[in-house]
């Protein structure tokens, strides 16, 4: 058998986590630790999560790891946050500098992907991933990061946050 790649591996041991924890939030506080520490080019990961019952509706920073964001309440109308949220779409930006809808986090970002969290059919936050290289989130890459909203989509559903 091939040796597995390293976002197998990750995608196994991701899947193992999703069933050893109790709720959604260790599973997210776990997940950003896994990804950022594994995915080499997975340089900022972080949740944002639509504050329960805000007018107008808010993405507020959850669980993440790297360097503190400025943006930690984002309305649905800016950033590539915004738009993954509002379209309820994965959002992969190659090269920020070129996106006007881009908000920066840090000067070293280059490229960013953004997928939506679905909880009984409705968005409830997104899992964020920014990359100092640009182009990092190939399809093998979106993948992996779908999954993952998945995971925390399904143990939002079974267990709570
Ligand atoms: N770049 C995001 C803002 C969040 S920070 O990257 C952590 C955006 O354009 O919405």
């Amino acid at each position: 058998m091939p040796p597995a790649s390293r976002v197998e591996e990750v995608r196994s041991e991701l899947d193992e986590l999703a069933q050893a924890v109790s709720s959604a939030q260790e599973l997210m506080q776990a997940m950003v630790k896994l990804l950022h520490g594994r995915m080499l080019k997975y340089n900022w990961v972080g949740f944002y999560m639509l504050e329960p019952g805000a007018q107008p509706p808010m993405l507020v920073l959850d669980a993440f790891e790297g360097a503190m964001t400025p943006h930690v309440r984002i309305p649905l109308n800016q950033g590539i946050c915004g738009a993954a949220a509002s379209s309820g779409q994965t959002v992969v930006v190659d090269d920020v500098s070129k996106d006007p809808r881009y908000l920066a986090c840090s000067l070293e970002t280059k490229s960013e992907i953004v997928v939506p969290l679905f909880a009984h059919g409705k968005v409830v936050g997104e899992l964020d991933v920014d990359s100092h290289f640009a182009a990092a989130f190939t399809p093998e890459h979106q993948d992996l990061v779908q999954h993952c909203a998945m995971l925390v989509g399904k143990k939002l559903e079974t267990s709570g946050h």
